[in-house]
C-alpha cells in the first residue's frame, strides 16, 4: 500500500509541473480515463478480501477525488494565464491620438438644392428631376416661344438635330407635368440646364429650380408670399427684395425678383409669373377653372450670394481647396 500512498505525491507533482492545458489533458486520460490508473487499481482489487477491498477502494477514491479537484484548480490557473497573455498581446493603446479619416463633402450646389427641396416640401410641393435631353416643343413651342421668337435669342441652345436639344430651362417640366397630371398640383423641378455661354457669371451648364402651382384660386399674391419666405429662409435674414415687372412668353403678368446686395446693388435672382393662358391651353387645363403660377430660380446665383463666391466657374473646376470649404455648412 506504500505505492498507493506515494501515488498522490506523484500525481500532484505531475499536475503542478504541467505548463499547458494539453499536458493536463494527458494527465486526465492517464489517471482518470477508462483504462487509466484508478480504474486499473479497482480492477486489481477483485482478488482482495472484502475488508481489504473496502479499505483500499476508500483510499483510491480519496486520491481520485483529490486528483480531480487538483486538475480543476490547475485548469482554471492555466486558463487565467492564457487569457492574461492574450490580453497583453492584443491590447491597444487607447491613449494614442485618433487617426484622420479622409472624407468627402457635399457640393455647395447640391447643398442649396437640398435646402430648397426641404423648404418647398414643407409647403406641400413634390420634387421631380426631369429630362435634360428635350425636344423643341417642350423647351420652346409649348411655352409660347415659337420659332423666330426673340426670346430664343437669350437661350444659346445646344441642338442635337433639328428637333432635339439640351434643355435651356427647367420650364420644360411645366409642360410635361401639367400634361400628365390633373390639378391641383404643386411641384418643384430642380436640375441642370444648358446654354452656350462662358464667363465669370455664366457656365454652359448650370442649375435651376422651377416651381409650379396649379390650383383653383391661386394668384400673384400667393406667389409673392412664397418667394419672400423662401428668400428670407435661404439667406437666413430679411433682406431687401423687389418684384420688377418683366417679360416671359409663358407667364403673364411676369416679374423678375431682385435682391439688394452690398446695400447698393440690385441683383436678379429669379423669374416668375402667372402661367400664360396659351400655355394652359397647350396642356389642356381650363384657364376658367384653374390658375397657375410659376417661378424659375438660378441655383448658382443664389449660392454665390449666400457664400460670397465671385466666380461661377469655381463651382465646376473641382478644386478641392474650394469645395472643402463647404464641409461644415
Ligand atoms: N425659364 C426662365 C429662364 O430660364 C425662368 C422663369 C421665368 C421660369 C419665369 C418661370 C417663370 O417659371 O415663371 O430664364
Amino acid at each position: 500500500m506504500l505505492m498507493l500512498e506515494n501515488l498522490w505525491n506523484v500525481i500532484e507533482n505531475e499536475i503542478q509541473n504541467s505548463h499547458n492545458i494539453n499536458m493536463l489533458n494527458q494527465i486526465k486520460i492517464k489517471y482518470l480515463g477508462k483504462n487509466g490508473v484508478f480504474n486499473n487499481y479497482m480492477k486489481n482489487l477483485k482478488s482482495f478480501s472484502f475488508e481489504e477491498k473496502k479499505k483500499f477502494s476508500t483510499i483510491i477514491n480519496k486520491v481520485k477525488k483529490k486528483t480531480i479537484f487538483s486538475i480543476n484548480i490547475k485548469t482554471t490557473e492555466l486558463s487565467k494565464i492564457i487569457l492574461k497573455k492574450r490580453v497583453e498581446k492584443e491590447k491597444i493603446d487607447i491613449s494614442l491620438p485618433g487617426r484622420y479619416v479622409k472624407n468627402g463633402s457635399i457640393h455647395p450646389i447640391n447643398h442649396s438644392i437640398k435646402f430648397i427641396k426641404n423648404f418647398f416640401y414643407t409647403l406641400g410641393f413634390q420634387s421631380i428631376n426631369g429630362l435634360e435631353i428635350e425636344d423643341e416643343y417642350h423647351n420652346f413651342n409649348a411655352l409660347n416661344i415659337p420659332k423666330n421668337h426673340p426670346a430664343r435669342d437669350n437661350h444659346d441652345t445646344f441642338w442635337f438635330d433639328e428637333n432635339r436639344l439640351l434643355r435651356t430651362q427647367t420650364s420644360n417640366m411645366q409642360i410635361r407635368i401639367m400634361k400628365s397630371n390633373k390639378p391641383p398640383m404643386r411641384f418643384i423641378f430642380p436640375g441642370k440646364v444648358y446654354r452656350n455661354d462662358y464667363d465669370s457669371t455664366h457656365t454652359p451648364m448650370f442649375h435651376q429650380v422651377e416651381g409650379l402651382i396649379v390650383e383653383k384660386n391661386i394668384n400673384f399674391s400667393h406667389l409673392k408670399w412664397i418667394i419672400y419666405n423662401f428668400i428670407f429662409n435661404f439667406f437666413n435674414k430679411k433682406i431687401s427684395l423687389r418684384f420688377r415687372p418683366s417679360y416671359f412668353p409663358f407667364t403673364t403678368p411676369s416679374s423678375e425678383v431682385d435682391i439688394m446686395i452690398d446695400s447698393k446693388k440690385w441683383l436678379e435672382i429669379l423669374g416668375c409669373g402667372m402661367v400664360h393662358p396659351l400655355v394652359l391651353k397647350n396642356v389642356n387645363i381650363d384657364a376658367k377653372i384653374y390658375s397657375a403660377c410659376a417661378f424659375g430660380l438660378g441655383v448658382e446665383r443664389i449660392t454665390m450670394l449666400r457664400y460670397g463666391i465671385s466666380d461661377i466657374r469655381s463651382f465646376f473646376e473641382n478644386d478641392l481647396r474650394f469645395i472643402e470649404q463647404f464641409k461644415h455648412i
